[in-house]
């Protein structure tokens, strides 16, 4: 079987550069605040999801009044944009420039598919804007990851089909995502990426050819 990838859709956060920890920071600096308790563990457990969502993980059943929840949101996004505005192209995660300049030579499709409202702003702090085709992030859809809309979404501005795309994710609710919106793939990490197609620990040393390659090795999928 022979495997064509028209596009590439990367997850923004943990897979092109690592404001997981600076999400994780800022959420810490509110917990704490707050008389919360919140570890690195729990941490893991946010990627991919929304701000919304998180903070109902973090509350783990607490109620709270929604112009409180509005509040700390607002005060945990304060604190993550101090992150935020330091980064620069040297905060790209390793292999990132060379898939994307490789894609691009290729003529592959890019995208980014974030459940980031900050998605456009990370990216031009990286300067990475003109690799990607489209950006589509919190506000373009109602439904965030683990739904496949985020990806979904992606698929049709890159005129695409989900067959033909491979999704590159480093969460659960993102791999759930890609699952669910019929895409091929790649979970990066250990961390709860499992369920995807190809494993890679990051994108250092993934190539189109390599991913064609382990997707062809499993032989499964539908085309
Ligand atoms: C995801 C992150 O990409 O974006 C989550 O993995 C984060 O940790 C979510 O909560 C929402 O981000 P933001 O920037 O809109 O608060
Ligand atoms: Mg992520």
């Amino acid at each position: 079987m022979t495997v064509e990838i028209r596009a590439l859709l990367f997850d923004l956060d943990g897979v092109i550069t690592d404001t997981v920890e600076f999400h994780y920071l800022s959420w810490k600096q509110l917990t704490e605040e707050e008389g919360i308790p919140f570890s690195r563990e729990h941490n893991e457990l946010l990627r991919g999801l929304s701000r919304r969502e998180s903070l109902a993980v973090i509350l783990n059943g607490r109620a709270i009044e929604e112009a409180v929840a509005e509040d700390w949101m607002r005060r945990k996004n304060d604190y993550y944009l101090r992150y935020m505005n330091d980064m620069t192209p040297a905060d790209r995660l390793p292999g990132v420039t060379e898939l994307l300049t490789e894609a691009r030579a290729a003529g592959a499709k890019t995208a980014v598919a974030s459940a980031s409202r900050n998605a456009h702003a990370v990216l031009e702090r990286l300067e990475l804007l003109d690799l990607f085709d489209a950006i589509v992030d919190a506000h373009c859809v109602v439904h965030s990851k683990p739904a496949p809309d985020l990806f979904l979404w992606a698929a049709g501005r890159l005129n695409v089909n989900p067959r033909q795309a491979v999704v590159f994710e480093d969460g659960e609710a993102g791999v759930a995502a890609a699952l669910a919106g019929g895409f091929r793939v790649v979970g990066l990490g250990q961390a709860n990426v499992a369920k995807a197609h190809v494993l890679a620990p990051d994108l250092s040393n993934v190539t189109l050819s390599w991913v064609a390659k382990q997707l062809e090795a499993i032989g499964t999928l539908p085309t």
